[in-house]
């Protein structure tokens, strides 16, 4: 080997302890982007990025304002023009912390336990952006830099209808690349390197039903008038079939099939009916008929009621017929749908089967489209050889269930494709309660993009 990626290697195995406590440090930050409050959280960490990257020898480095949370730029373009450019993403905000009772220790203190770091935004995704700077660090303090490197790390990625949107149709010389690095995914297990090759779309709801002008007493008014917690219910009930599937108008239309291979390769993952028993905690599963449950969370479009609330919620009994009753609905979408048309298609569903005793109103939070990524760029290889180097294992390839928005308009607006290869577990808890980052995994990460960044 003639670069200095030996050194490089050596440095990951021996500053371990520093990246780790730079992680500590970036996790204490408690940056949770819904929530008006910290919005002091969310600049500092954004600060916080600002100094670590010109820490990092990055030559430019700024935090953009937008409507609600910046955005952190950073590049070092010394590498040379005839170097691959790679623009890597993040988020530094994170899911808010609750059920706050349900946390073994506090979200914002991170707590190691065995081979876990249990803290909100441990993997998704202050980690993962940690992973990247040290990967960078390492390389740095051996020699030089193999690519010229752009940073993207946005402050609004979980809350959705993110400006980054906007700013990268604002800026797409700033942003120009070869590709784009998106390491807020995950890995299939600790052994087994993936790479995540589509990401669902998402359309978000809020759905009102507005009965009565105020709530009534029950007794009074039950029975004469209707409640809009009942026609809520109703109408929610009525949004699957009785084979798991949407009942939407034109819902299915556009999606793909999944192939005869395809499902021949998703049934060789290792994530299987088991773990989602197990995980979930539930006694069985659910879901559209004639799929897997892998295929039903990568594949195949899905909607979810995220929150349901009306009327009488606290302790003991209250007598109400509630004024009005308020979910929150949310799709994920898969190739070749689009968010603004499951939006009509709910209007649609709504005007036909609402009862004129109740008004109702639908807003549209979260528009995203769906994305894929090429499985055989030469990006995608220089990644397989340099998780085969890190783990001895060559990577399966996944579509993820969830989903990360940016993909989409990078490729759109620059023309470029996304390696979507993060190091988040199955097992890690994202936006649930205890959340952590399996540090083995963490450190091998680190060890496969410094691989990876030699052999671009
Ligand atoms: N990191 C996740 C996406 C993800 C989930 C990757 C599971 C791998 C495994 C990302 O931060 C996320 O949660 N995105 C939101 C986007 C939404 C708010 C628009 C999501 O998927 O709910
Ligand atoms: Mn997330």
């Amino acid at each position: 080997m003639s670069d200095h990626r030996n050194m490089a290697l050596a440095y990951v195995q021996e500053n371990q302890k520093e990246f780790l406590a730079r992680m500590k440090k970036l996790i204490s930050i408690p940056s949770v982007s819904t929530d008006p409050e910290r919005k002091g959280d969310i600049q500092k960490a954004a600060e916080w990025l600002e100094s670590e990257l010109k820490d990092l020898g990055m030559t430019r480095v700024e935090i953009f304002p937008t409507p609600r949370h910046p955005i952190v730029y950073a590049e070092d373009l010394s590498a040379g023009k005839d170097a691959v450019t790679v623009l890597i993403y993040g988020h530094y905000d994170v899911q808010p912390e609750d059920p706050i009772n349900e946390w073994n220790s506090d979200p914002f203190t991170p707590t190691i336990d065995g081979d876990n770091l249990y803290a909100r935004g441990s993997t998704d995704m202050k980690g993962q952006i940690i992973a990247c700077f040290s990967a960078l660090e390492a390389i740095r303090e051996t020699g030089d830099l193999p690519v010229n490197v752009k940073f993207l790390i946005e402050g609004e990625e979980e809350i959705g209808g993110s400006y980054i949107e906007t700013f990268i149709k604002e800026n797409p010389e700033l942003l120009a690349c070869d590709f784009f690095l998106n390491p807020d995914t995950g890995m299939q297990a600790p052994d087994l390197p993936t790479i995540t090759y589509s990401l669902r779309g998402i359309a978000y709801f809020e759905l009102r039903i507005q009965g009565p002008k105020q709530d009534l007493h029950s007794g009074t008014f039950g029975g004469a008038i209707h409640n809009p917690a009942q026609v809520m219910t109703d109408l929610l009930s009525g949004l699957h079939d009785k084979k798991g599937r949407v009942t939407l108008k034109g819902f299915y239309d556009k999606v793909l099939p999944i192939d005869a291979d395809e499902r021949d390769e998703i049934s060789k993952l290792p994530i299987n009916e088991e773990f989602y028993l197990e995980q979930g905690g539930v006694k069985a599963l659910w879901g559209e008929e004639g799929y897997t449950a892998v295929e039903r969370t990568g594949a195949r479009p899905t909607l979810e009621i995220n929150g349901l609330y009306s009327g009488f919620i606290g302790e003991g009994q209250k007598t109400v017929l509630p004024a009005y009753a308020m979910a929150k609905v949310s799709t994920r979408l898969v190739a070749n749908q689009d968010p603004s048309e499951v939006y009509d298609q709910f209007k649609t569903y709504l005007k036909e089967n609402t009862p004129d005793t109740v008004t109702w109103d639908l807003k549209k939070l979260a528009g995203d489209f769906p994305s894929q990524s090429d499985r055989k760029s030469k990006w995608i290889d220089a990644y397989l050889k340099a998780a085969e180097a890190a783990w001895g294992k060559r990577p399966i390839f996944m579509r993820e269930g969830g989903s990360v928005p940016v993909v989409v308009h990078i490729q759109q607006t620059l023309g470029v494709d996304s390696v979507n290869i993060g190091f988040a577990l199955p097992s890690d808890n994202m936006h649930g309660p205890n959340e952590k980052i399996h540090l083995p995994t963490f450190y091998k990460g680190i060890e496969a993009l410094v691989h990876f960044f030699f052999n671009l």
